[in-house]
């Protein structure tokens, strides 16, 4: 199975790659948007794909072996906030258009071993960076050494998560008897902790603590606030930043920002309202319902 790239045509129409662009794919994974801009960009163009993700870039560097179009591009495994090295080490200085496609793929969902799917036993990471070192937080490590309160708030305030402080209690309770090391252990602490009738319920009790200590452990806010300002600020004059975004929180982290930039004369947000899937983009892709795009361009607008 592959990753179906979301909004394609729409982010096609807003980035507006033209030939001898230089383009930046922040979150490239397995190059599906990257791939409809290299077309475009074409033979004086070139694409540089970030991707945090070492696994998920040895794929795709085996799936575009020997392939022409991808020539034009420069692949670098590393994080988006740090893109002003990354692009340096590129001799980049200006960029012509910029997407991030945040999250994570629903390949990497499927069939990462690092924790991120409730529905897959794998042991309690949730790193996008693949093999994080000693240094690196783990959902592990917040689950076992961090205070109750403390979890209660992640699960809270990234996840919504109307039980937090039961969950909290619950896995403050089950570590006295053993570390919680797998995503199995997890998930049954957390269904022990809810009601009956939420753990029935239409959306996974699961879902939320899942998605929240993600965001925790890639300090997944922070980063998107740092990367788009870095992006923004390598634009060229009259190119484009588009993003989608998968939650109300990374939603409200780009429309902030842009809001602020079109405030300070800085450019046009092009987008007033988020574009979402068609009913049949839904339809083809359901793990896509959720996505917002939102797209701005660079240039002085006059008073
Ligand atoms: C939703 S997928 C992108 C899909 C891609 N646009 C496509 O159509 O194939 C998001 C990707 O971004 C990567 N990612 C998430 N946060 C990142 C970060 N801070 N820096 C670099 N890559 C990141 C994830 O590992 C994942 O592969």
């Amino acid at each position: 199975m592959t990753h179906i790239p979301v909004l394609l045509k729409e982010v096609m129409e807003y980035l507006d790659p033209k030939p001898g662009d230089i383009i930046l794919d922040a979150t490239l994974n397995g190059g599906g948007h990257a791939e409809e801009i290299l077309k475009e960009v074409g033979e004086n163009g070139k694409l540089i794909g970030i991707e945090q993700d070492m696994e998920v870039l040895e794929k795709l560097k085996l799936r575009i072996e020997g392939n022409e179009l991808w020539e034009k591009a420069s692949l670098i495994n590393g994080n988006f906030r740090n893109l002003d090295e990354l692009l340096a080490l590129c001799k980049i200085e200006k960029l012509d258009g910029a997407l991030f496609d945040f999250g994570l793929s629903s390949l990497q969902l499927d069939e990462s071993d690092r924790g991120f799917s409730f529905q897959r036993n794998a042991p309690l990471l949730m790193t996008f960076k693949s093999g994080p070192g000693p240094n690196d937080l783990t959902a592990a490590d917040i689950v076992n050494d961090w205070g109750e309160k403390d979890i209660a708030n992640v699960l809270y305030g990234y996840g919504g998560e109307k039980y937090s402080r039961r969950i909290a209690r619950g896995i403050a309770e089950a570590r006295k008897k053993k570390r919680i090391q797998t995503t199995f252990a997890l998930v049954e602490i957390i269904r022990k902790s809810v009601p009956a009738a939420y753990r029935r319920g239409r959306i996974d009790c699961c879902t939320r603590s899942f998605q929240a200590l993600r965001i925790a452990v890639n300090d997944e806010l922070n980063v998107i606030e740092e990367g788009i300002k870095k992006a923004w600020e390598m634009l060229s004059e009259g190119s484009r930043i588009v993003t989608i975004s998968f939650h109300s929180l990374e939603d409200r982290i780009v429309k902030n920002f842009f809001k602020e930039e079109a405030k300070n004369g800085k450019g046009k947000i092009l987008t007033k309202k988020p574009l979402v899937p068609s009913d049949e983009e839904i339809f083809l892709n359901p793990r896509c319902r959720s996505a917002k795009l939102r797209a701005m361009e660079k240039g002085v607008q006059a008073e």
